[in-house]
């Protein structure tokens, strides 16, 4: 793409690890520095932007002003609703009033991650903080959720893509998820699943058939209730890895409320 198509893209953080930031930072198809020299122009991002305070503020707003209509909103975090939301603030602004300012003028908005789809870990019961996603805020826009803790860069970029390509965001399921990303269960596509198939299963971490790579269903994975491409997608670039394949179960990170729904995660 030229710059002259390259859209600008303004990303916020509001109650978050910086986690899905991260795995950004780790995609190597395109990496981070062809994402955001010759794909998209990223005029705000507090962990990669070289401008700090006033002047990271300003150009926020600049881009705002300059591309009324025409930015992607990108949302890492969940955002906080109780005692009028003051649990997160930036620049001296509750995150739920930025959330809205930002969104007023953007053109669609991708919450990426699971905080910011669904709230996440901080939305956990109790919920001190009143955290939700941001389809619970916003609801005059288009919205696609990119969900997982951390989401998979891939479905990120593929989402810009295939918006930058069509001028337009892919299909939805019903939770505003990509379905080319989201419309099957890890368990339909699981490299174990044929063990699962003949009944051969880990009974214990450490035993002798989880030495032999053998289904995790009896240790807790919940790759049958969990939508995303995970095994296909994989992580790590090279490495190409993802939970299932290095031993561990599915957490079900990319659904609402797993941290309540899918514990504990060891059990079944
Ligand atoms: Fe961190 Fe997970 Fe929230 Fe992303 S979704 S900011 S990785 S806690
Ligand atoms: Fe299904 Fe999990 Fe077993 Fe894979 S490891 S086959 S996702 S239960
Ligand atoms: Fe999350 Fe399960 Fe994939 S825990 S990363 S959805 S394998």
């Amino acid at each position: 793409a030229t710059s002259a198509q390259r859209p600008p893209v303004i990303w916020l953080h509001f109650q978050e690890c910086t986690g899905c930031s991260e795995t950004l930072l780790r995609g190597a198809h395109p990496d981070l520095a062809r994402l955001i020299l010759d794909i998209i122009s990223l005029d705000y991002h507090e962990t990669v932007m070289a401008a700090a305070g006033h002047q990271a503020e300003e150009a926020m707003h600049q881009s705002m002003e300059k591309n009324a209509g025409k930015y992607l909103l990108v949302v890492e975090g969940g955002i906080p609703l109780a005692e009028n939301g003051v649990y997160c603030k930036i620049a001296g602004k509750n995150a739920v009033d930025i959330l809205k300012e930002v969104a007023a003028k953007s053109a669609a908005i991708i919450a990426y991650g699971t905080c910011a789809t669904f709230g996440g870990v901080q939305a956990a019961k109790p919920n001190p903080t009143g955290a939700v996603g941001v389809d619970s805020i916003i609801s005059d826009k288009p919205i696609i959720n990119i969900s997982g803790c951390p989401p998979n860069p891939v479905n990120l970029l593929g989402t810009i893509l295939h918006y930058l390509t069509f001028n337009r965001l892919p299909a939805l399921d019903g939770l505003k998820r990509p379905k080319f990303a989201y419309g099957r269960r890890i368990h339909d596509h699981c490299e174990r699943r044929a063990h699962f198939d003949e009944g051969r299963f880990v009974e214990q971490f450490g035993d002798q058939f989880h030495k032999l790579g053998y289904c995790l269903y009896k240790v807790g994975c919940k790759g049958p209730e969990t939508f995303a491409n995970c095994p296909v997608a994989r992580f790590n670039n090279e490495a190409g890895v993802w939970p299932v394949s290095v031993g561990h179960g599915c957490i079900g990170c990319t659904e609402p409320n797993f941290w309540d729904t899918m514990t504990p995660f060891y059990d079944r």
